[in-house]
């Protein structure tokens, strides 16, 4: 047989695999280690009460004939998809059915898989940095051309976002067919206004183009000016499917699920110019390739939506969102330009004059014994940069930042190379055997 060749084009390892792997070999070489996880944005507070008592009622459902439940609807069940279309849309205003919702095992997997519903030439738009699913999955879906030198793929377009745009792309003058956009974004966590948004609705109604919009981290937008969805926008419906995810706003990310919103209004065209519902596309797509959701997780989404559930996530995000912006006060006082933190579980660091996001990463980890995401993995544009999350415990992220304040970024390059752990050093103080002892403890600030 032959093998689908796209994937021997990608890097190879995920991002977020690559850094789990480093963080793994430096756990093994250093035993000792007291690391504090700010890399791979994975939450640490359980999963809120009601939520665990509607999980174990659902259990105790399938131990019963008369509540037993097999395999349910693909879509998801009615149960959820109709709480979310009344609170999550109803309630703020915008008309979306729970028709049109479709439950799934979280945000990730439905980015991917909608590949599936779009041309194989469609030219994807993507910002730079991004979340690297957009990417990885186009590549894989043969929709990346080739990988060029400076790290980027032929056929995607990259809307750089810099320091100068504020990390937020500016709407192209070229046409894409499919434009992903993410706000709040990761990694950068910068949000749209309302005008920016309109302005991405109107260009993807001159253009033809599906913007697919990646709103996992809505919950995490206090300012009501901000818009949480895209559908909040005049016009949306028409030319955006939007993906939500449960995983950071209650906890879900061990137990997956997730939804994204079709539209009956969105269509799409075949090669003569006839129009087909998305929604019916995708539709077949979940309905072939998919069996739902569990039942019990999706009892215990359904539980969020009730007023303990709504105060359980409100709290949890209040927890994360203080994190967040301790974080970025800490590095602004550190001397890192920051972006993020606000609005966003995410911090977007750079430390002035390092260019290189792994030697940040590294330096990082060793000196300080915390992980990061290197901007890099994000895209070209990342390159400098570093990203912290909020979803660490208050302590940890106290901790955290207390030790990345006492690394001198500014020395002690020149020894890192022989020397580059804080267990290193601890091992060589120790030992007292070195003439070079205290330079190296000052260079590395410890
Ligand atoms: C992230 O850290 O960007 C995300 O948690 C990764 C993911 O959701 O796949």
């Amino acid at each position: 047989m032959y093998i689908n060749e796209n994937f021997i084009k990608l890097p190879q390892s995920y991002l977020f695999s690559t850094v789990a792997n480093k963080l793994k070999e430096y756990r093994e070489s250093h035993p000792e280690a007291d690391l504090i996880r700010m890399d791979i944005g994975d939450v640490t507070l359980p999963i809120a009460p009601c939520v665990i008592k509607a999980m174990h009622g659902a259990v105790d459902d399938m131990a019963a004939a008369e509540t037993f439940h097999g395999y349910g609807p693909e879509q998801g069940y009615p149960f959820l998809r109709e709480a979310i279309a009344k609170h999550d849309y109803q309630e703020r205003g915008i008309d979306i059915p729970a028709n049109d919702i479709f439950i799934s095992d979280g945000a990730k997997s439905d980015l991917g898989n909608l590949g599936n519903i779009y041309s194989k030439k469609s030219v994807i738009g993507v910002a730079d940095p991004g979340y690297p699913v957009y990417v990885d999955s186009s590549v894989m879906d043969g929709r990346g051309g080739e990988l060029l030198s400076d790290g980027r793929w032929s056929r995607i377009l990259y809307m750089e976002c810099k320091p100068e745009n504020g990390f937020k792309p500016a709407v192209p003058s070229q046409g894409v067919d499919i434009l992903f956009l993410c706000s709040p974004c990761n990694p950068t966590g910068t949000v749209f206004t309302r005008e920016e948004l309109k302005d991405w609705v109107e260009y993807a109604h001159r253009n033809k183009t599906l913007i697919i919009f990646d709103s996992a981290y809505e919950a995490f937008i206090t300012d009501p000016d901000i818009p949480r969805s895209i559908y909040e926008i005049e016009g949306a419906k028409e030319v955006a499917i939007e993906v939500r995810s449960f995983s950071k706003t209650a906890g879900f990310t061990g137990l997956r699920c997730g939804y994204t919103v079709v539209p009956s209004e969105l269509k799409g065209m075949d090669r003569e110019g006839n129009e087909y519902p998305l929604r019916q596309l995708w539709n077949r797509r979940q309905s072939t390739k998919f069996n739902g959701a569990s039942y019990i997780i999706q009892r215990g989404a359904e539980a969020l939506y009730s007023p303990e559930g709504r105060k359980a996530i409100k709290e949890n995000i209040g927890v994360y969102l203080s994190n967040a912006r301790y974080i970025r006060e800490a590095l602004e006082k550190a001397g890192f330009s920051v972006f993020g933190g606000d609005n966003s579980p995410y911090v977007w660091a750079k430390w002035p004059g390092e260019d290189d996001s792994w030697r940040l990463f590294e330096r990082i980890l060793s000196e300080a014994e915390v992980s990061s995401t290197p901007g890099i993995g994000f895209g070209e544009s990342g390159a400098g940069y570093v990203r912290f999350t909020g979803f660490n415990t208050t302590e940890n992220t106290h901790k955290a930042m207390e030790r990345i304040s006492r690394i001198n970024f500014n020395k002690g390059n020149d020894l890192e190379e022989d020397f580059t752990t804080l267990n290193d050093v601890k091992a060589i103080k120790a030992l007292d055997e070195l003439d070079v002892l205290d330079d190296l403890t000052e260079a590395l600030g410890i």
